[in-house]
């Protein structure tokens, strides 16, 4: 049910086409991690408005991890102040098996939109 108010790159159209550039979060990291070591994960929804009436007020950030019986695993949110605070977090994670890290980000006019990133631990499948 919820996925039907969830926007993203893939299932946009109309007016929604407009809105993906600056509405889905972008996601840097390596593709290929070493098992138990922490690395960066930087999210960036910059592109869009920063004011006060409309903005992104705040990303979550999910891990899917391959073979787990229950997914996604919630590894952190970011709330923004608008005006203050852009719509960039830097978080560090840790994992043990490969999967894909999702960003779910909130604009307060536009609602929820969502963008993933594969990651491959070394060794791994
Ligand atoms: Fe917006």
């Amino acid at each position: 049910m919820i996925e039907n108010f969830i926007y993203n790159k893939e299932k946009a159209e109309g007016e929604i086409i407009s809105k993906v550039e600056t509405h889905t979060p972008e996601i840097i990291c390596p593709n290929t991690v070493k098992a138990g070591e922490p690395f960066e994960v930087k999210i960036s929804i910059t592109k869009h408005p920063n004011k006060l009436e409309h903005s992104i007020r705040y990303v979550d950030i999910f891990f899917v991890e391959k073979g787990r019986a229950f997914n996604p695993v919630k590894v952190a949110k970011v709330k923004f102040t608008p005006e203050y605070a852009e719509a960039e977090a830097v978080i560090k994670l840790k994992i043990e098996k490969s999967g894909k890290i999702i960003a779910l980000a909130y604009c307060n006019k536009h609602g929820l939109w969502e963008s993933f990133k594969e990651i491959k631990v070394e060794g791994g499948e």
